[in-house]
């Protein structure tokens, strides 16, 4: 199955940015594991990170063809991004969205995702666990299709 990873803002700051938060993992390091993750064998990735919303829409445009789902972390636009959400719809592939902080127990403005009700699931609070419980998540959605 081809599935497309995409991390969304500041996310690049991984390992440095608030490590009691977001752990102490570069996103590097985090992509390396998801994909070598025995989860992730007889499946390919293709990865991209951007700051930038409209870079997001653009990827999730340009790869309808190739993916069959979507794994997304889309940092802080979860918490207003309906371009993003429109553009999950308007390509219709399942989508799961992770979170490696527990966004529900944080400030009120992260509480609320304008994303997750667009995707087959959301997972938050898990750490980079939240990726691969993400990715399982997505990969037995698609294979029971
Ligand atoms: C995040 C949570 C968001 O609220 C935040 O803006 C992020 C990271 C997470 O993975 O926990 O950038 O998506």
């Amino acid at each position: 199955m081809n599935i497309l990873v995409i991390n969304g803002p500041n996310l690049n700051l991984l390992g440095i940015r608030k490590p009691e938060i977001y752990g102490t993992d570069t996103l590097e390091e985090l992509m390396m594991w998801l994909e070598t993750n025995p989860v992730s064998s007889d499946h390919s990735f293709k990865f991209y990170q951007t700051n930038h919303e409209g870079e997001i829409i653009d990827t999730i445009q340009d790869e309808r063809h190739w993916a069959k789902g979507i794994l997304i972390n889309p940092g802080a636009f979860t918490h207003y991004s309906y371009a993003i959400r429109d553009a999950i719809v308007s390509v219709a592939i399942p989508t799961v969205e992770v979170h490696l902080s527990d966004i529900h127990n944080r400030e009120e403005f992260r509480q609320i995702s304008v994303i997750s009700p667009v995707c087959i699931n959301q997972v938050s609070g898990l750490g980079k666990d939240s990726y691969i419980k993400g990715l399982k998540l997505l990969i037995n959605y698609l294979a029971a299709r």
